[in-house]
C-alpha cells in the first residue's frame, strides 16, 4: 500500500476496478448457457462452444453452435414476421426502435461490463464509446423509420436480411446492422462473432422486453460455417457483413448471381498522415486513439504513421515517451488505456507479424514496462525503418502495432497513403486547412478525419472502397443499403416495354444495306480491333446491315488504359461536364433521323418507336447535363464542434455492359450518369444491335469530349464484361443482361472487390422513373465523409 506522500510524488493512481458482479449474476440467471434467439424465444442448445474472457482465460458461458437447421428456423421466423413488420406504419416502427434505444440505455452498465469481459476491451471504452454509440444508433434510426415513406418514397424493404458481424465492436456492429435494417422495414437473422456473443444475448433480452414482434430480430450463434449457412440460404434477400477481406471475398463469390444485395465492410491499413506544421502534441494523442484504441483491433485503425521528414525524429521521441506512460491491464480497471487482445489466435497472429517485420529489418520498439503474463495481452509497439512494400506496411495486423514511414512532399504523402489495396479511412494532420482539404479528396478512403481520428456517429456514413468493401453504414447513405425500388402501383404503370422479336420479314422501312465496317472507339480515336474478326449484324428480316468488330481481351486492356489516362475528367467542373453532355445531345439531335432509321433497321421496332428512342436518348443526355452540377453532397449533423462533409466522388473507371434491347437509349442511360459524375468508361454496347453505338463515334468526335472518357468495344458482351470484371484497374462494373452474365461478373469482381451493379431485371428505359435519376447517380459515385473539427 502506497502512502499518501508517495502517491503525491509519483502521481500514480491505483487500480479502480469496475464490479463484474451484476454481469456474472446475469450469466448465472441464464445458467451460463444460451441457445439461439429465434421467433421471440430461446432455443434449447445441443452442441455448444465457450465464451471466454481473454483477460483471464476463464470460461464465461456456453453457447449453442448454430447448425443449418437453426439457420433455417431463424430465416423462416424472419420470413414469417416480415409482412406484418413491413406493413406497420413508419411511426409504429419508429416507436419500436425508440424503445430499443431506451432499453440499451437502461441496461448500459450491464452491457458495458459484459462487453469488456467477453472482448477484453477496457471498460472506459465500452462505457464511454461503444454503448453510448449503440443507443445513439437506435435513436437516430428511429428517426429514419419515422421518415421512411417521405424520405425514401418509391422504395421499400428488401426483405429478410442476413447479417454477420465481427468481434472487435460486438454490440456496436450489431447496432450498425440491426438499426437501419429495422428502420427500413426488414427482418433480420444475425450471427454474432464466436469470440464475443454475450452482449448480443443481452440485446435479445432487451428487444424481448421492449415488445418487438417475434421474428423481427433473430440471433443465431456459431462459427464461420453458421455464417456461411446464412449467406447461402436461398430465402435471404440481402447479406451485410463486417469482418476480414478474406471472408468478404468468399461471401462475394458465394452470393454471385443469387440476386442477394450485398454490403461489405472489410479490413484496412489506414494512413495517419502528419505534415511538418502539425501540432505534434495533439498528434501524439491522436496516435494513441488511432492505434491503441481497442488494442488496435479496429478496421479503420490508423496503423500506418506517415510523417513528413523534418518532424519525424521529434514525433517518434514524443511517441515513445507517451508509450511509456500508457497503462495496460485488467479491462475492468477504469484507469487502464489498453486491455486484452480478443483471443489467443489473434495474439499469435500479432506476434507472428511482428516477428516477420523484425526479420525484414524494421526496427521494433516497445515500452519498458511489462505486460501481465496471464491472459491475452500485447504491448503497444512502434516500428521505424519500415519499407513501403514490406509485410508490416501492407498487411492488416489488427493489433497495437504502429508502423512509421516518412515522406518529403504532399504528393509523396498521397502516393504513400494510397499504396495499399485498401481504402477505408485516413487521418490528416496539419494546421493548414488548405493543405488538409487539398489532400482529403486525393486519398482513397471512404472516411477522412482532419486533425482527429476514429470519430463515428450514426448520422455520418462509414465504409470504404477497393478491398475495404462497399456500401455505407450510418446516415442517409447507410439507409440505401436496406431499401429497394418498390414495384410501381399497377394503375400508374405503363404497358411493358419488352420488345417482341418480330417475325423474319424484310423490314420495309429499313435503309438499304451499306457495307461499312466500323472500328472500336478507344482513347478518342477509331481503333482497329486487335483480332481480325467481325460479326455480321443483320436485321430481323435477315438482311445484313453491316459488320461490327469482335473486340477481345487486348482491346479491353487498351480501353482501360485510355480510361485511366482520362481520369482528369473527374476534376473537371460540373458545369464543364454539363456543357459537353448538352453538346453531345445537340449533335445527336442533328442526326436524329439517321439514328432512328438505324435502330429500326436493327431491331425492327418500327419508325415510331425508333424515333421515340432517339428523342428519349436526347432527353436523357439533358437530364444528366442537368445533374452534372446538382448532385450535391451533404453536411451531416454530427455531435462535434465541426462539420462532417459527405462528398460525392466519382468511382473512377467504370466498365458498362449495356442492355441489348435499346441500342442507343440503353447505352446512354448508363453512360451519361457515369460520365456526368466524373467517371471514365469502357462501354460494351448491345451485342445484337451494336451499330447505333458505332454510329455514335461520330457524335462523340464532334462534341469536345476529352479522349478516353468514353471508350466503346463491340463484341461478345458476356465475354468482354467478364474481362472488365476481372481487371484490377477497373473500379466498378455495371451489367444489364442475363442471369448467367450477372453471375460471371459478380464472381470475377471478387479479384479486387470492385463494386458491381449487375441485374437481369427488364427495365423500361423509356419510363423516366425507371430509366434515370438518383439511383443512377448513387451507383456512379461513392460518398467520402470528411470530418473537420474546429475551434481552438
Ligand atoms: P472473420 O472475417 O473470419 O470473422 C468475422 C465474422 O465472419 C465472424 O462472425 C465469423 O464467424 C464469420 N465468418 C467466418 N467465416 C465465414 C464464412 N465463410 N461465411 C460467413 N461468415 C463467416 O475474421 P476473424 O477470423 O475473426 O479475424 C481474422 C482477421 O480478420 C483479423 O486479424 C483482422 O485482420 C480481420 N478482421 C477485420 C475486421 C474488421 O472490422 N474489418 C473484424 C474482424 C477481423
Ligand atoms: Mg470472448
Amino acid at each position: 500500500m502506497a502512502t499518501v506522500a508517495e502517491i503525491f510524488k509519483t502521481m500514480e493512481y491505483g487500480p479502480a476496478p469496475e464490479s463484474d458482479k451484476e454481469a456474472l449474476a446475469w450469466i448465472a440467471k441464464h445458467e451460463g448457457t444460451f441457445g439461439h434467439y429465434i421467433g421471440g424465444a430461446w432455443t434449447r442448445p445441443a452442441k455448444t462452444f465457450d465464451a471466454i474472457n481473454p483477460a483471464t482465460s476463464k470460461v464465461l458461458a456456453r453457447l449453442a453452435d448454430g447448425t443449418t437447421d437453426d439457420v433455417d428456423a431463424a430465416v423462416a421466423a424472419a420470413r414469417k414476421a416480415l409482412p406484418a413488420w413491413k406493413a406497420l406504419s413508419p411511426h409504429a416502427r419508429a416507436r419500436h426502435l425508440y424503445a430499443i434505444a431506451r432499453g440499451v440505455q437502461k441496461h448500459s452498465r450491464l452491457l458495458a461490463v459484459l462487453e469488456s469481459m467477453d472482448n477484453g476491451k477496457s471498460i472506459r471504452e465500452t462505457r464511454d464509446i461503444d454503448v453510448p454509440l449503440v443507443a445513439r444508433h437506435f435513436y437516430h434510426h428511429a428517426g429514419w423509420a419515422q421518415l421512411l415513406d417521405t424520405e425514401f418514397a418509391g422504395y421499400e424493404a428488401i426483405g429478410v436480411v442476413g447479417q454477420i458481424i465481427p468481434w472487435n465492436f460486438p454490440l456496436l456492429m450489431l447496432a450498425w446492422k440491426i438499426a437501419p435494417a429495422l428502420a427500413g422495414g426488414n427482418t433480420v437473422v444475425l450471427k454474432p462473432a464466436e469470440f464475443t456473443p454475450l452482449t448480443a444475448m443481452a440485446f435479445a433480452e432487451i428487444v424481448h422486453e421492449a415488445g418487438l414482434p417475434p421474428g423481427v430480430v433473430n440471433l443465431v450463434n456459431g462459427h464461420g460455417e453458421t455464417g456461411a449457412a446464412i449467406v447461402d440460404h436461398p430465402d435471404v434477400d440481402k447479406i451485410a457483413f463486417t469482418g476480414s477481406t478474406e471472408v468478404g471475398r468468399i461471401i462475394r463469390k458465394a452470393t454471385a448471381g443469387s440476386g442477394k444485395k450485398l454490403s461489405l465492410e472489410l479490413g484496412g491499413k489506414s494512413p495517419f498522415i502528419v505534415y511538418d506544421d502539425a501540432d505534434l502534441d495533439s498528434v501524439v494523442e491522436g496516435v494513441v486513439d488511432a492505434i491503441w484504441f481497442n488494442q488496435g483491433q479496429v478496421c479503420c485503425a490508423g496503423s500506418r504513421l506517415l510523417v513528413q521528414e523534418g518532424v519525424a525524429e521529434r514525433l517518434v521521441a514524443k511517441l515513445r515517451a507517451r508509450m511509456e506512460k500508457l497503462r495496460l491491464g485488467s479491462p475492468l480497471d477504469k484507469a487502464v488505456d489498453m486491455g486484452a487482445i480478443v483471443a489467443p489466435v489473434q495474439l499469435e497472429r500479432i506476434r507472428e507479424l511482428v516477428q516477420q517485420g523484425m526479420d525484414e529489418g524494421a526496427t521494433m520498439w516497445q515500452p519498458s514496462w511489462s505486460c501481465p503474463t496471464e491472459g491475452c495481452f500485447y504491448p503497444p509497439t512502434l516500428f521505424t525503418d519500415v519499407q513501403p512494400a514490406s509485410i508490416l506496411a501492407q498487411v492488416e495486423i489488427f493489433g497495437p502495432v504502429l508502423v512509421t514511414m516518412t515522406f518529403r512532399t504532399p504528393e509523396e504523402s498521397v502516393a504513400l497513403a494510397n499504396n495499399t489495396p485498401y481504402g477505408l479511412a485516413a487521418s490528416v494532420w496539419t494546421e493548414s486547412i488548405n493543405l488538409a482539404l487539398d489532400i482529403a479528396p486525393k486519398i482513397k478512403a471512404g472516411v477522412v478525419w482532419v486533425n482527429s481520428t476514429n470519430l463515428f456517429d450514426a448520422a455520418a456514413g462509414f465504409g470504404g472502397y477497393r478491398e475495404s468493401g462497399f456500401g455505407r453504414e450510418g446516415g442517409r447513405e447507410g439507409m440505401w443499403e436496406y431499401v429497394k425500388r418498390a414495384p410501381r402501383p399497377a394503375s400508374r404503370a405503363k404497358p411493358p416495354a419488352a420488345r417482341p422479336t418480330p417475325a423474319p420479314r424484310p423490314a420495309a422501312d429499313a435503309l438499304p444495306p451499306i457495307d461499312r465496317t466500323p472500328k472500336l472507339f478507344i482513347a478518342g480515336k477509331q481503333a482497329r480491333p486487335d483480332g481480325a474478326y467481325t460479326r455480321r449484324i443483320v436485321s430481323p428480316g435477315g438482311v445484313q446491315l453491316g459488320e461490327a468488330p469482335e473486340g477481345n481481351r487486348k482491346d479491353i486492356r487498351n480501353a482501360v488504359e485510355a480510361a485511366h489516362a482520362a481520369k482528369g475528367w473527374g476534376r473537371a467542373t460540373g458545369h464543364n461536364r454539363a456543357q459537353i453532355l448538352y453538346y453531345i445531345a445537340e449533335n445527336l439531335s442533328v442526326r436524329a433521323d439517321e439514328f432512328a432509321s438505324r435502330i429500326n433497321a436493327m431491331t425492327g421496332c418500327g419508325a415510331k418507336a425508333s424515333r421515340q428512342e432517339v428523342e428519349a436518348s436526347i432527353s436523357r443526355l439533358f437530364t444528366y447535363g442537368a445533374w452534372a452540377d446538382k448532385y450535391d453532397g451533404a453536411v451531416h449533423s454530427v455531435p462535434i464542434r465541426g462539420v462532417a462533409i459527405a462528398m460525392n466522388e466519382p468511382i473512377g473507371v467504370i466498365g458498362i455492359a449495356c442492355d441489348d434491347r435499346y441500342p442507343l437509349l440503353g447505352m446512354l442511360s448508363l453512360v451519361a450518369p457515369a460520365v456526368a459524375m466524373g467517371n471514365t468508361t469502357i462501354v460494351i454496347p448491345s451485342q445484337p444491335h451494336p451499330l447505333a453505338a458505332t454510329d455514335f463515334y461520330g457524335v462523340l468526335e464532334t462534341s469536345d469530349l476529352p479522349a478516353g472518357v468514353i471508350n466503346i468495344v463491340t463484341g461478345d458482351k458476356d465475354a468482354l464484361a467478364k474481362v472488365l470484371a476481372e481487371h484490377d484497374d477497373v473500379e466498378a462494373v455495371w451489367y444489364f443482361g442475363a442471369r448467367d452474365g450477372v453471375k460471371a461478373v459478380e464472381l470475377a469482381s471478387a479479384s479486387n472487390m470492385k463494386r458491381t451493379w449487375a441485374t437481369w431485371d427488364d427495365r423500361d428505359w423509356l419510363d423516366r422513373d425507371a430509366g434515370e435519376g438518383r439511383e443512377f447517380l448513387r451507383a456512379a459515385t461513392h460518398i467520402k465523409n470528411i470530418w473537420v473539427p474546429y475551434g481552438e
